[in-house]
C-alpha cells in the first residue's frame, strides 16, 4: 500500500516552546488514523503542524514522497490536505448550500454527494449557518472540507458538544466516508472507544511523544491498556 504521509522525527512547536518532541508516524493512501491523548498533549498541534501552522524546528514532513516541510499551508490545502478546524468555521452570513458551494472543487465529491451523506444538511440548505444546530454546523464543516475533494480529511475532535444521536449519525457518515469512499482521515478525539472503532490506525500521545501505536481493532479490546494509556474506563 502506497504511502500517503510521514512524519519523521518531527520537533515542533510555537515560538521557542517545543510541543511535538521528535514524533514519527505514517499513514498509507486511503486509511485512516486516530490521534488519542489527554488534554494539551499536541494532537491540535499535530494537525496544525501538518497544515503548516506551526514552527518546525527538526524532522521533516513527507507527502506522497515530497519533501512538504517547508511549505506554506494554502499549498498544503492544494496538494489535497482537508482540514476540519476544532472551532467550526462555517459562514453564518451564508446558507448550507452557498457555505457548500463556496469552496467546491473539481472532484468526487460535490452537493449531491454530501447531501447523501449528510441528509440533515439537504433539509437546511437554504438556512444560515447562524440558524444551524451545533451537530448541523459540524455536519457542514466536514462537509466543507469534502466540498475541496481532499486527498486527506483531519478532523479535530468532530464529535465534542454534540449530543449522543448526532454523535452516531456523524460517526457512520464518516465511516462510510472512508471505508466507502476510501478517503484517509485522521481523527483527533476524546472519545476513544468511537474513534477506535471509526479507524484502522491509532496513536496515543503523551506530552508531544508517541507512547502507543497500533491497530485500532487491537487498542479497542485492551481494557488495561486503555486504562493505563488514557484512563479509560471500559463501560461503554
Ligand atoms: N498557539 C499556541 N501558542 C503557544 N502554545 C500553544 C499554542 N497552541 C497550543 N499551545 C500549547 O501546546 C500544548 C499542546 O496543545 P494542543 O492544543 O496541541 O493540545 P491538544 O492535545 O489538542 O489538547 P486538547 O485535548 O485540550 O484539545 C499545550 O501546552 C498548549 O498550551
Ligand atoms: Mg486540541
Amino acid at each position: 500500500m502506497a504511502e500517503l504521509l510521514a512524519f519523521d522525527g518531527v520537533s515542533a512547536g510555537y515560538g521557542e516552546a517545543v510541543v511535538l518532541d521528535q514524533l514519527s508516524l505514517s499513514l498509507d493512501e486511503g486509511k485512516s488514523l486516530a490521534i488519542l491523548g489527554r488534554n494539551g498533549v499536541g494532537k491540535t498541534t499535530l494537525l496544525e503542524t501538518l497544515m503548516g501552522n506551526t514552527r518546525v524546528m527538526a524532522g521533516s514532513l513527507r507527502w506522497r514522497g515530497q519533501n512538504i516541510t517547508r511549505w506554506p499551508s494554502h499549498h498544503r490545502v492544494h496538494a489535497g490536505l482537508g482540514w476540519v478546524p476544532q472551532e467550526r468555521e462555517v459562514f453564518p452570513s451564508l446558507t448550507v448550500a452557498e457555505n457548500l458551494s463556496v469552496v467546491a472543487r473539481k472532484g468526487p465529491w460535490n452537493l449531491q454527494r454530501v447531501y447523501e451523506l449528510f441528509p440533515r444538511l439537504k433539509e437546511r440548505a437554504g438556512n444560515y449557518g447562524n440558524q444551524l444546530s451545533g451537530g448541523e454546523q459540524q455536519m457542514l464543516a466536514v462537509g466543507r472540507a469534502l466540498m475541496t475533494n481532499p486527498s486527506l480529511l483531519l478532523l479535530d475532535e468532530p464529535m465534542e458538544g454534540l449530543a449522543p444521536i448526532i454523535v452516531e449519525e456523524l460517526a457512520e457518515a464518516i465511516r462510510r466516508m472512508c471505508t466507502q469512499q476510501g478517503l484517509a482521515s485522521i481523527v483527533v478525539e476524546q472519545h476513544p472507544v468511537l474513534t477506535l472503532s471509526m479507524t484502522d490506525q491509532a496513536i496515543v500521545l503523551e506530552r508531544g511523544v508517541v507512547v502507543h501505536q497500533g491497530a485500532s481493532r487491537e487498542l479497542a479490546q485492551d481494557a488495561a491498556l486503555l486504562e493505563r494509556l488514557l484512563g479509560v474506563e471500559m463501560a461503554h
